[in-house]
């Protein structure tokens, strides 16, 4: 009978403790596979980085505007030849000038302490539809501490931007202390109360359209204009054609013979039916002589009329004798119209200053009208555009423009309004676009140069095509 000694010790035995370290055969194979994929694949790596081989990384689409020349990498990669290969260098670059050869796009400031790269902001194979929507990174990196990326001794705008609903200085007039500088009296309250005396008296309610409008609806009559008064013909967009965005960001500014004429006309004179031109005083000047002469020579029977429409001008006593001749009729007559139109009419809507050149009063001269200065632009350094806005109502964003008594009163909406809005990236609902790029440019564009296309259409295309036949495909 045999019996087996089994205890934990011989069991334990027939174990190899060391059978990890063991080199069976098919740990062999694992191991030189392994290791063969490894070489295989950091030579693969490294030889695509070589002159005249395929590049390493996988790269998507061109972006939509590019994808046309999408097929010619050389085009954008100067060292890569048009099957992606490269053919000097180790790493494939798109240069700037490669996109400067195509572009025209000026700098963003001088005082820029580095330039980043074209594509490092108009990022390129990920198939993007817009090239100039983008992360708002591209802007913080220098925005989020101006004073150091900045070449200048000092800067002009708010040092700190990180972000429009993070941290983004209030608009510049909407800031503590700001005032329309304009000169025009206009107060907003007064005519925009329902039932304001209009034209013959008939009660009107006043539209913001009425004497705001932008450059492309400034086309269409007026309310409140001048009779018989033609829009301006339009100039520039006579060839394009008819575009819904076209002249319709910003408003034009408000013209007397438009928008006031209606309710204030300059009358001058109860003879002459005519209104005074509105017009600097001393064609205003000239024309009340020139019509006054014209009408004594016309009625000298005037000459007998004492003045029976004596109004009362403080400082001026009336008189009423008869005048003797047609020149001191006309003199006379031509002061007093001056009164009432100069002391009175005008200085309604404007300021009038009575000074000469060396700032001394000079009460009898003509007086100069004191310059409208409308504001054209009030945001400056960003975009705007009403027609983007057209179905929001005007008082949302201008609720002042309901209450305002006074010119100097900024009407405009402060940074709150635009956030309740705009306050993300819209692939989320419930949001509107805040990237930086949606408000501002970067290139300054009122800086571009004279710029000429360098490439054919086949050098574009990669073919040439004789006969709508496709005959050659273009290598380089
Ligand atoms: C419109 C210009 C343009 C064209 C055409 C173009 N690329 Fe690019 N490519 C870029 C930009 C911009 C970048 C990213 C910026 C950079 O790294 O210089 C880039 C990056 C790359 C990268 C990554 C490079 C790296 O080092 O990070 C590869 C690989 C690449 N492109 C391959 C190709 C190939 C292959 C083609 C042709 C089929 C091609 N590209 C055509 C503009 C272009
Ligand atoms: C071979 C000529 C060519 C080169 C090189 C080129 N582009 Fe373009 N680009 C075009 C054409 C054509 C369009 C479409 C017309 C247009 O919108 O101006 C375009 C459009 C664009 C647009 C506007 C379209 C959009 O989606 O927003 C941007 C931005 C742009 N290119 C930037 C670049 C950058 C950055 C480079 C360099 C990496 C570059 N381009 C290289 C020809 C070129
Ligand atoms: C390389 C650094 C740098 C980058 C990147 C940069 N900026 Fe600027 N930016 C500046 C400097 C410097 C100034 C001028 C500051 C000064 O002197 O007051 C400036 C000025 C501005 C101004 C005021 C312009 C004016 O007319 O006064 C705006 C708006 C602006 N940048 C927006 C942007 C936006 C939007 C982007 C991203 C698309 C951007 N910046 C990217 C450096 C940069
Ligand atoms: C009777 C004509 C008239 C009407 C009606 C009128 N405005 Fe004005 N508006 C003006 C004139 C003139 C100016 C320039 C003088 C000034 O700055 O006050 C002006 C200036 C403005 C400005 C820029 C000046 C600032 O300080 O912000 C805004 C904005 C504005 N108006 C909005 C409106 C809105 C919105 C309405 C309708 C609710 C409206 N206006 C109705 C004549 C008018
Ligand atoms: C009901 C208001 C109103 C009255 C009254 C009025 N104006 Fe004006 N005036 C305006 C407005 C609004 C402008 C700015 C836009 C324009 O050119 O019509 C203006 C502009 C002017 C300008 C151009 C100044 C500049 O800087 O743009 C002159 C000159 C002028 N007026 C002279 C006169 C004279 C002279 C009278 C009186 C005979 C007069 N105006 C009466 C509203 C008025
Ligand atoms: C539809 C008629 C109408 C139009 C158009 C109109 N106004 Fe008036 N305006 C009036 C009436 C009526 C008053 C007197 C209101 C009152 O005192 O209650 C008035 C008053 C004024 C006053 C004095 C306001 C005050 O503070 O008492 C000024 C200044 C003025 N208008 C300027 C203008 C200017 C500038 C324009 C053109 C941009 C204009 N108005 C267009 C009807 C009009
Ligand atoms: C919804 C529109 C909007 C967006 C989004 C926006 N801004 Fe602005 N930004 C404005 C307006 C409007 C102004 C005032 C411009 C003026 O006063 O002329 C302004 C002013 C500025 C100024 C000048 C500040 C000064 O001191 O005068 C800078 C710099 C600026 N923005 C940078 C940025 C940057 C960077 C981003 C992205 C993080 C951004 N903005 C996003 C509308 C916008
Ligand atoms: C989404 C807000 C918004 C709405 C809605 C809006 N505005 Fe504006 N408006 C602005 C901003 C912002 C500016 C300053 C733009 C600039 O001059 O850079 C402005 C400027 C103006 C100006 C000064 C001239 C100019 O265009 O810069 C007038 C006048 C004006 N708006 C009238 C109107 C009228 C009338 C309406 C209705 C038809 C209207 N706005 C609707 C935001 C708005
Ligand atoms: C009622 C919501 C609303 C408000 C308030 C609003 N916006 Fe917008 N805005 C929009 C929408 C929606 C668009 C279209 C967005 C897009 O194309 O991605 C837009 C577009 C814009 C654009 C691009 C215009 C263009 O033609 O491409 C600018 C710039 C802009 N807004 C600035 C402003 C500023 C500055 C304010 C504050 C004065 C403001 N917005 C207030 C809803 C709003
Ligand atoms: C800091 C980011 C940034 C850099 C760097 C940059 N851009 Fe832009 N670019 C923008 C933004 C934002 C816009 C849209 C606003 C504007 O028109 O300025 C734009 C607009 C453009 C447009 C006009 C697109 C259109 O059709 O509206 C072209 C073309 C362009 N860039 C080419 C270039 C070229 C070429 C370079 C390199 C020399 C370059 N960009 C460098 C941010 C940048």
């Amino acid at each position: 009978m045999i019996r087996r000694k089994r205890t934990a010790k011989t069991v334990g035995q027939r174990h190899d403790l060391n059978y990890f370290k063991a080199w069976t055969p098919s740990r062999k194979w694992r191991f030189a596979l392994i290791a063969a994929f490894c070489i295989l694949g950091l030579a693969w790596f490294l030889s695509s980085f070589m002159p005249g081989r395929q590049a390493a990384f996988s790269k998507g689409p061109l972006s939509r505007a590019h994808s046309i020349f999408g097929k010619q990498c050389s085009t954008c990669h100067v060292n890569m030849n048009d099957h992606g290969e490269l053919k000097t260098g180790f790493k494939n670059v798109a240069s700037d000038a490669a996109c400067l050869s195509c572009h025209d796009a000026p700098s963003h400031q001088k005082t820029l302490t580095f330039t980043p790269t074209c594509g490092s902001c108009h990022v390129e194979h990920r198939g993007v539809f817009r090239l100039t929507h983008m992360e708002d990174m591209n802007c913080v990196q220098c925005h989020k501490d101006i004073a150091t990326y900045s070449t200048a001794n000092s800067v002009h705008i708010e040092n700190v931007v990180l972000g429009f609903n993070t941290k983004h200085p209030e608009f510049a007039p909407l800031r503590e202390g700001e005032k329309d500088p304009g000169t025009i009296r206009l107060n907003h309250s007064v005519h925009m109360k329902a039932g304001l005396r209009g034209p013959n008296g008939q009660l009107v309610n006043m539209e913001c359209s009425d004497c705001h409008r932008t450059p492309a609806d400034a086309q269409r009559p007026w309310h409140y204009s001048e009779a018989g008064l033609k829009p301006p013909p339009r100039q520039d967009h006579e060839f394009d054609l008819p575009n819904p965005d076209t002249d319709r960001a910003h408003m034009e500014p408000p013209a007397y013979a438009r928008t006031c004429f209606a309710c204030h006309t300059l009358e001058f004179d109860t003879h002459i039916k005519e209104y005074a031109p509105h017009d600097k005083p001393e064609v205003v000047h000239k024309f009340i002589i020139d019509r006054l002469k014209e009408y004594i020579a016309r009625h000298p029977e005037a000459l007998r009329q004492t003045r029976s429409d004596d109004r009362y001008i403080p400082g001026q006593t009336s008189i009423h004798v008869a005048h003797t001749t047609p020149s001191e009729w006309v003199e006379m007559h031509t002061k007093d119209a001056e009164q009432i139109l100069f002391r009175k009419t005008c200085k309604l809507c404007h300021q009038m200053d009575y000074r000469s050149a060396d700032g001394t009063l000079t009460p009898q001269a003509l007086p100069k009208v004191v310059e409208s200065r409308i504001t054209l632009r009030w945001f400056p350094k960003s975009v705007f555009s009403h027609q983007a806005h057209m179905t929001v109502t005007c008082e949302s964003c201008h609720a002042k423009a309901l209450t305002s008594t006074q010119t100097e009163d900024i009407l405009l909406p402060g940074i709150k309004t635009c956030q309740t809005c705009h306050n993300g990236r819209p692939n989320v609902e419930g949001v509107s676009e805040n990237g930086c790029f949606l408000c501002h440019t970067y290139h300054k564009w009122d800086q571009r140069k004279d710029f000429k296309g360098k490439y054919t259409i086949h050098q574009l295309t990669g073919s040439l095509i004789f006969n709508g036949v496709e005959t050659m495909t273009r290598s380089r």
